[in-house]
């Protein structure tokens, strides 16, 4: 077992010794998440922040997977994403970051998965926290969703959400984390139940090449977290 996992997998029984709210059983029964509704959103330094919650958090998950984009010739473009979604909620909120960075080098050390959803799903993490969804895009709109297959609420046809960035609600990476990483973002609920607001916060890894030629695809690896506000869907 690499030293990683085992990493990953200490981290989360101490941590969830700690856990502030109690388990809630999910109608399966067989999983757990933890109340996350006092945890704080990581909305950046100043100058540089994100816009404020509206809602509780209900949901907070690392993202594992890609930024894909094409080029046009001389730059590249952002062309969707693919990304596995693994419960963070029963982990401490201090250990966010630090989780991060090290999902992002366990997830570059692997070549034999072909998307993060299925490394994320055959358990590539370890037990860090169970398996909840999917990140994908469907045309250009970005969407989470717990209702495909092995995810938390899987056949629940509305437990997903598909979110719009208002104006100016990105904001650079923090550099403290390193260069390369992807911005932090805000959304907004254009559709489904899952959520209201959508945030992604500290980013590692996703930012393409600066310069390009021809017209191939490229997917970057990246890792984020993620919290849900609101929505009518909980855990
Ligand atoms: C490619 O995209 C960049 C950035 O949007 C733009 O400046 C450039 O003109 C584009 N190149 C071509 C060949 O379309
Ligand atoms: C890589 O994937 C193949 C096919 O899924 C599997 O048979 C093989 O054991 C994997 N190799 C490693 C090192 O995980
Ligand atoms: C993005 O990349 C993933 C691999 O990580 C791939 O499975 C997916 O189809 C790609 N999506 C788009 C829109 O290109």
């Amino acid at each position: 077992m690499f030293v990683s996992s085992l990493f990953l997998a200490g981290l989360s029984s101490l941590l969830c010794q700690l856990v502030i709210g109690a388990p809630t059983a999910l109608g399966n029964g067989q999983r757990e998440l933890c109340d996350v509704s006092g945890d704080h959103v990581h909305l950046g330094e100043p100058p540089n922040l994100l816009p404020q919650p509206q809602h509780n958090p209900s949901f907070v998950y690392l993202g594992v997977g890609t930024q894909n984009y094409t080029c046009n010739g001389s730059s590249y473009s952002s062309n969707g994403a693919l990304a596995g979604l693994i419960d963070l909620s029963c982990t401490d909120e201090s250990e966010y970051a630090s989780i991060a960075t090290e999902a992002l080098s366990r997830w570059t050390a692997e070549t034999n998965e072909s998307n993060g959803n299925d490394f994320a799903r055959n358990g590539g993490l370890g037990d860090l926290g169970v398996y909840l969804g999917e990140h994908f895009f469907v045309g250009n709109i970005p969407r989470w969703d717990f209702s495909v297959p092995g995810g938390i609420f899987e056949g629940n046809k509305n437990a997903f959400v598909m979110g719009a960035q208002p104006a100016a609600a990105s904001i650079p990476a923090p550099t403290d984390t390193g260069s390369g990483n992807v911005a932090w973002l805000y959304l907004l609920r254009q559709d489904g139940e899952l959520a209201d607001e959508i945030y992604r916060t500290d980013t590692r890894g996703g930012v393409a090449p600066q310069s390009c030629s021809g017209s191939g695809s490229i997917q970057v690896k990246y890792v984020a977290v993620y919290w849900l506000t609101g929505g009518s869907i909980k855990n």
